[in-house]
């Protein structure tokens, strides 16, 4: 793993990860060889944390899981980067108290909004710990994915549920909250006046093909991973939808009042 700043490679690339570091390569390819602040929020045992760490950024993860903290802290320090991340226990939608608002280049939100109570919240917490230019890199779970995933494997009522729910749920025993859309997503981000910028599909076809094809031909799947990502409608069947978003330089004009 490259660990100069400025001309990071990343962790090995999975159907899983690929198209986001792809995303988060040319955010920090254009920050060039700056130290950034980075903020995972529900960031879990550091599966991005750590090696955006190893490339010298430094980190802090706010999770509400002290498990999941405490292997996030073993794999820092196993990689060498224990002193660049800073594991936090906290909730998402509390930011404020736990991260100086504007003081962050960087937030990761990846798989966490279907889970809260609320998302809006914490969406909120994460556009104002943001500095003004800072970008917001969110994963959440697709609709249509699962809608498929459901009716493919027979259960019909459960898919026809999921489809006409609001939330994109089946119910409390769901292990999902909700899912989302492109739409519905890019809405929620905008929503706390964030700007959304791409939008890619994450394991367009990972979770469909067999395994033997999956395991058979894992640089095939890739490159046609990557290749779908970002075109409808492929992008908005995936498992997972990737938004990545940026706190405007300078806020929206105000309206200008008239003269008495
Ligand atoms: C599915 S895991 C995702 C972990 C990591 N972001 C990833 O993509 O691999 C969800 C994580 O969010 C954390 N979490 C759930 N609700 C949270 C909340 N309200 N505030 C902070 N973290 C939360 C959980 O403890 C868990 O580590």
């Amino acid at each position: 793993m490259e660990q100069t700043r400025g001309r990071f490679t990343g962790p090995p690339l999975t159907p899983r990860t690929a198209v986001i570091w792809s995303v988060l390569r040319a955010e920090l390819d254009r920050r060039g060889d700056e130290e950034l602040t980075v903020l995972d929020v529900g960031g879990g045992t550091g599966g991005f944390a750590v090696p955006l760490a190893q490339a010298g950024h430094r980190v802090t993860v706010v999770d509400a899981s002290p498990d999941a903290l405490a292997a996030l802290t073993r794999r820092a320090a196993d990689a060498g980067a224990g002193d660049r991340v800073h594991a936090v226990q906290g909730d998402g939608d509390a930011l404020a108290g736990l991260v100086e608002p504007a003081s962050v280049d960087l937030v990761l939100c990846h798989a966490v909004l279907e889970v809260v109570d609320d998302p809006a919240p914490v969406v909120a917490s994460l556009a104002a710990a943001l500095r003004p230019g800072g970008a917001a890199s969110v994963l959440v779970a697709g609709r249509a994915a699962a809608v498929l995933g459901r009716a493919m494997n027979g259960h019909l009522t459960a898919a026809a549920t999921l489809a006409a729910d609001p939330c994109g749920s089946t119910g409390p025993r769901d292990t999902l909250r909700r899912r989302y859309d492109a739409d519905t997503a890019a809405a929620l981000l905008r929503a706390a006046g964030l700007a959304v910028e791409e939008i890619h599909g994450v394991r367009v076809l990972a979770d469909l093909l067999p395994a033997a094809v999956a395991d058979g031909q894992p640089a095939a799947l890739l490159e046609l991973e990557r290749a779908l990502a970002a075109q409808p409608p492929y992008r908005d069947l995936a498992a997972q939808l990737h938004l990545f978003a940026r706190r405007p330089a300078t806020p929206p004009d105000r309206p200008v009042r008239p003269r008495a």
